[in-house]
């Protein structure tokens, strides 16, 4: 798979696509994409654009179906190419689509926000939503993935915040980038490039997740019960940067970790680090989760800065982390 991360690197699109030569291209984006990047896109290559809803509620099935019919209307083949041009929800339901119709065309990604530049454009993990998050989805590698930290000049600073939660485990998992966010100044090609090497050389090594890729979801077993229990109005790096949180201080308690490590960071970014939901709720939504095996409580742990272990934990110990990680509890 090819990355390209660079700065005007949008511009490198067309002798990209002429390389792969495809027989139709089709650029799926959403409403908010197309007024902004859009015609950087068709001014160099045709195009069909196919434009769908911004939400992660339009993550789904429905949207997928619409895709598919309107590549069947407009002659699409398996030598076709589809690109997605957004943030994460549109470059894993472009992904998606890619991989299932007619058992997998071309396929390249142009991410557009900070989160999907640095992590959920990488990898190959395409997904929908479905009764939970991210319940159905493939392993596809993109044939390309264009970088171009440029495009970020349009995202509203809450989303460049959101990506900065992927990037605070990234820095826990590697204690070289670690250092450098402790005197971190901004989001530039050098802090994408250095999250998406740290993000290939794990997945590299496990393509589908069986074993060493598992470090990745550091965060995202309190994470993600964060976004369902929040009826996803919690944005996926906030949730992170909760669920870090939450690992670094159950870590401490098992281990002895020194959570202050990872709360530095959180707060030089100003993250999330506390929660206003049941603690109860919370660990009934772990239970359920996919990333849970068998309904057993498990966690990557930091052991230190750069090590992580992926340990079984009690419900006792996660719930006592849950409670004094709620805002009340901490204004007592
Ligand atoms: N496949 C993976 O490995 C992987 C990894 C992490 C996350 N994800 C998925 O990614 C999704 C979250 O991605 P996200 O945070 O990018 O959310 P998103 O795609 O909803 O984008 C956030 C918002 O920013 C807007 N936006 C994006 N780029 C912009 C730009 N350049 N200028 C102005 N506005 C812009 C979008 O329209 C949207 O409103 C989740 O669905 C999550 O499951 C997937």
């Amino acid at each position: 798979m090819g990355i390209i991360i660079e700065k005007g690197g949008i511009r490198k699109l067309k002798s990209i696509v002429d390389d792969i030569s495809p027989y139709k291209t089709a650029v799926i984006t959403n409403t908010t994409l197309k007024k902004l990047w859009l015609d950087k896109i068709l001014d160099q290559i045709s195009a069909i654009p196919i434009v769908i809803p911004d939400g992660e509620e339009f993550k789904n099935i429905e949207t997928i179906q619409l895709i598919w019919k309107k590549l069947i209307e407009i002659g699409f083949t398996r030598k076709s190419l589809i690109i997605g041009l957004g943030g994460g929800v549109v470059t894993d339901l472009s992904a998606f689509a890619s991989s299932t119709f007619m058992r997998g065309t071309y396929l390249g990604l142009i991410p557009t926000s900070f989160l999907a530049q640095v992590d959920a454009a990488i990898g190959g993990k395409t997904g929908i939503n479905f009764e939970g998050k991210n319940i159905i989805g493939t392993f596809y590698m993109p044939d390309f993935v264009l970088i171009d930290p440029e495009l970020l000049k349009t995202l509203p600073r809450i989303e460049l915040l959101n990506g900065l939660g992927e990037v605070v485990k990234y820095g826990v998992l590697d204690s070289g980038l670690y250092r450098k966010l402790i005197s971190f100044r901004e989001v530039d090609e050098s802090l994408i490039r250095e999250c998406v090497d740290i993000k290939l050389r794990i997945v590299e090594e496990d393509l589908r997740e069986n074993g060493r890729r598992r470090i990745l979801n550091l965060g995202h077993t309190v994470g993600h019960a964060v976004e369902k229990v929040s009826g996803y109005k919690m944005k996926h790096g906030f949730a992170v940067a909760i669920g870090l949180m939450a690992s670094a201080l159950i870590a401490e308690k098992v281990s002895g970790f020194d959570s202050g490590k990872v709360e530095e960071l959180l707060d030089k970014f100003g993250l999330p680090k506390s929660h206003n939901f049941e603690p109860e709720e919370l660990l009934k939504s772990m239970k359920i989760d996919k990333k849970a095996w068998y309904g057993r409580l498990v966690f990557i742990l930091p052991e230190d800065i750069g090590k992580v272990t992926i340990r079984e934990v009690d419900e006792k110990t996660v719930l006592a982390v849950l409670k004094a990680m709620r805002y009340d509890s901490r204004d007592d």
